[in-house]
């Protein structure tokens, strides 16, 4: 198969998944228009749109980073992409096979230093099948900016990769259930096994439980590193949590958060960085 049809193939995949969960939820079916069609193109991933002059634009940091990790292939690859085909094909909880559009895998570079962990998917995650896409994973965007980092550098990924059932199909987000999770943690220790991670940010609490497999609180666990299977673990809050909250020190404590995870991953850190969120005297 040519580029060009491997990227038709890709954008198809993306599509049906899109129209079916349109004619199974909306009250109104969707028609080929070009309406509809241009609003499939715009929720496609950018990896869709054609390169543009912009897109090729180069943004200059506002001080020199060190180079974002890219590995020499260790036939990581080759067993991500059969563990994806397995992922994207489970169907180890009945209901949540019934429920969900497609399987969230998980989204970046297979070679990042640094991943991390949400709790699940939510509506717009589930339609689009990328994590952290809807409000609160544009703020996450912005953290992993103001880290100097892209999404392509890192890797994001959720404790369950499928959006939980909603009783009577009601609209809204349920957390995942301790069974859920512990159903599907395999996958993602999968994923870490072969990404192989310097460190692992858990945003929320309910990603730190899922990574540990027990309750505990953010009041003890919030800025402190733990480990997860031999890998620094920081948990921080959820940016959900965040858009709550929008005081300037709750921001702050997540932004000391990642300095320090940005200090174990011996990344400079300029001064502007050192001083995002602080009060002003
Ligand atoms: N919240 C999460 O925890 N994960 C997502 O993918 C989206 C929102």
């Amino acid at each position: 198969m040519s580029a060009t049809s491997d990227g038709f193939q890709e954008a198809l995949d993306a599509t049906l998944p899109i129209l079916q969960s349109m004619t199974k939820n909306l009250r109104v079916k969707p028609k080929a228009t070009r309406t509809s069609l241009e609003n499939l193109r715009i929720s496609l991933p950018a990896s869709f749109e054609k390169p543009t002059k912009t897109a090729e634009k180069t943004i200059k940091p506002s001080h020199p980073v060190t180079p974002v990790v890219s590995g020499k292939d260790d036939g990581r690859l080759a067993k991500l992409e059969i563990l994806k085909k397995s992922i994207l094909t489970c169907t180890r909880c009945p209901h949540l096979v019934t429920s969900r559009t497609q399987v969230v895998y998980g989204v970046g570079n297979p070679f990042a230093e640094l991943l991390f962990v949400g709790e699940a998917p939510g509506e717009e995650e589930d339609l689009r099948g990328e994590p952290f896409i809807g409000k609160a994973g544009q703020l996450l965007t912005k953290i992993i900016g103001a880290m100097e980092y892209t999404r392509d550098d890192i890797f994001i990924a959720n404790i369950l990769k499928c959006r939980p059932d909603m009783p009577g199909g009601e609209s809204g987000n349920r957390k995942p259930k301790p069974a859920e999770m512990s159903t599907c943690l395999p996958w993602l220790t999968q994923q870490i096994e072969l990404i192989k991670p310097k460190v692992i940010v858990a945003l929320g609490l309910t990603a730190v439980e899922g990574l540990l497999g027990e309750p505990c609180t953010m009041r003890d666990v919030r800025g402190k590193w733990l480990d997860y299977h031999g890998v620094p673990l920081m948990p921080t809050y959820h940016p959900a949590y965040l858009l709550r909250n929008q005081t300037l020190a709750e921001k702050r404590k997540v932004w000391e958060d990642m300095l320090l995870v940005l200090e174990k991953l011996g990344r400079a850190i300029s001064t502007k960085q050192q001083g995002y969120f602080l009060e002003k005297a």
